[in-house]
């Protein structure tokens, strides 16, 4: 089969694009607004993008009313955002900031996630989360308009929160131990516990 994007309806691209790309990591994004006010939202949408310098993005897309998402309004006002990594224990506190709530409303008080301070940027982070980027706005990438419309975030990573209890006894990152979950297509998730190894062709 072949699908033709130049003329499938703007929410058909959408799901077609988030059931194939699988499965897509989850930034859960935290930021704060001009009024000092805390705000918490998942984006799967999302990846590193170079350690040179180190730098990560993910979408944020523009509601059926074609209106702005707090974490966008908010990013625009105070130029800093922390990027949360979501694990297996976290995902329904992290679903359920995917609601709808009135702007200046927090996400952390409303559904009861424990926040922290962040120690180079404004916005707290998830307290629980395994993994914190602290991040300053590097720049807005504007892709298309109205609904659907996409605000494209880089943010240059200033520091990192890494919990002592997901680092190996080598001092690395375990996967295991990390424990994330990902995204698949609609309401489906995966976590990251049925894994294998490949050697890399390119290193010894
Ligand atoms: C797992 C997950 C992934 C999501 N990924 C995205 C995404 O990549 N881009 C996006 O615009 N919305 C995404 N959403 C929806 C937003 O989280 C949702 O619109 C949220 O209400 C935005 O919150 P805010 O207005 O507080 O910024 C996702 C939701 C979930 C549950």
């Amino acid at each position: 089969m072949i699908l033709d994007f130049t003329t499938l309806s703007p929410r058909d691209a959408y799901n077609w694009m988030a059931d194939a790309i699988t499965p897509r990591p989850i930034a859960w994004v935290s930021t704060i607004s001009a009024e000092g006010k805390h705000n918490l939202a998942p984006f799967s949408f999302f990846n590193g993008i170079t350690g040179n310098p180190p730098t990560l993005m993910f979408s944020a897309v523009a509601n059926r009313g074609g209106v702005k998402k707090d974490t966008v309004r908010n990013i625009e006002e105070t130029r800093e955002f922390v990027v949360n990594l979501v694990p297996h224990v976290l995902t329904e506190k992290m679903n359920a900031c995917a609601a709808l709530l009135p702007h200046g409303e927090s996400e952390f008080e409303a559904f009861g996630i424990d926040s922290a301070s962040s120690t180079r940027v404004a916005p707290p982070r998830v307290a629980d989360a395994p993994v914190a980027f602290e991040c300053v706005l590097h720049s807005i990438v504007a892709v298309g308009e109205g609904a659907g419309a996409a605000s494209v975030f880089f943010g240059r990573l200033v520091a990192a929160h890494v919990a002592d209890m997901v680092l190996g006894a080598d001092g690395k990152i375990d996967p295991a131990l990390l424990d994330t979950v990902g995204r698949l297509g609609g309401e489906n998730y995966v976590t990251t516990r049925d894994r294998f190894s490949v050697k890399r062709p390119d290193r010894k």
